[in-house]
């Protein structure tokens, strides 16, 4: 049977893995798909809303052939509210399908899951803590791109103390050379220390920096993220970070032609839409890049490749 493959956080990747699965998921995009999956499910337990995530595994699942079981809400239609334990939940489901796609909203809960679990578990979000199917994603939309991610300067925007994808992708990003990080953030979202104390251990440079237009010719990315209100347990807070960041088509025209703007969506007035038709906006590419790295980990935690 051999040890069971689960999605728990970034730093369990190494550029020779990231490698192959991007040529995994270029190939599934470029030639199509098997379709052999028919006699596997694939639960998707969603405690937190969704539309990118659970959507995009649910297609690649059913366009690989495969069966899925899914509830609407897993905080409401599941007996989570009834009181049951993620670990009761996880036992049960495990017997039901053959591999459970989880969003919950506690940090580590992934993790609570893949201990325990006989099947693999894909985090697909766990409150603040990270979200590493996105960084793959992600990743691989800069991939695509650039043709390389040595060298590549990022700017991470907007809810840097919250946000599990800006999280997860810098545990990526930190995995290559020469790779520049600059933080844009309200001192009330800023990155935590634990990740800057992770990257200078790593030797990537990093900076904080709360305004946006300076930094823009400087980047070949800005990845720009929501101000996620729900998560800030302070209002004050909150309305400190909120409606600081906004690109539209005036300072956009500060960056070089050849970089490009991602989001990992939804977006809120951050970006304006007068955005999307410029030849840098990235972020819609980026989520139907979700499909082919979302099938590519199906297939690699099923064990078909
Ligand atoms: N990027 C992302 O996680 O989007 P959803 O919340 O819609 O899944």
């Amino acid at each position: 049977m051999g040890k069971v493959r689960h999605i728990v956080e970034s730093q369990q990747f190494d550029p020779p893995f990231i490698s192959e699965l991007f040529t995994k998921a270029e190939g599934l995009s470029r030639d199509g798909y098997p379709e052999g999956l028919g006699r596997n499910i694939m639960a998707s337990l969603f405690y937190e809303p969704s539309t990118r995530t659970r959507f995009s595994f649910e297609s690649a699942m059913h366009r690989l052939g495969g069966r899925v079981m899914t509830t609407e809400n897993a905080r409401e239609f599941s007996s989570f509210s009834k009181g049951e334990s993620l670990e009761d939940t996880i036992r049960i489901m495990s017997q039901y399908a053959d591999l459970l796609v989880m969003r919950h909203s506690e940090i580590g809960a992934a993790k609570r899951a893949a201990e325990i679990s006989p099947v693999p578990i894909i985090n697909a979000g766990d409150g603040a803590g990270q979200h590493p199917t996105q960084a793959l994603l992600d990743l691989f939309t800069l991939h695509r791109r650039f043709g390389r991610i040595d060298g590549l300067k990022v700017a991470m925007v907007g809810d840097l103390r919250y946000g599990r994808t800006v999280r997860s992708l810098t545990y990526l990003l930190s995995k290559y050379k020469d790779v520049e990080l600059h933080f844009v953030a309200p001192k009330v979202s800023q990155m935590h220390h634990d990740i800057k104390e992770y990257l200078d251990r790593r030797q990537v440079r990093w900076v904080d920096v709360e305004e946006l237009d300076p930094i823009l010719g400087r980047v070949d990315c800005v990845y720009m993220t929501r101000i996620q209100k729900e998560r800030f347990l302070d209002l004050k807070e909150y309305e400190a970070a909120n409606n600081k960041y906004r690109l539209s088509n005036e300072n956009i025209e500060m960056m070089s032609p050849d970089a490009i703007i991602m989001h990992p969506l939804p977006r809120v007035m951050e970006i304006a839409p007068e955005v999307d038709s410029n030849p840098r906006a990235m972020y819609f590419e980026q989520a139907a890049n979700g499909l082919w790295i979302r099938m590519a980990l199906i297939l690699h935690v099923l064990k078909r490749w």
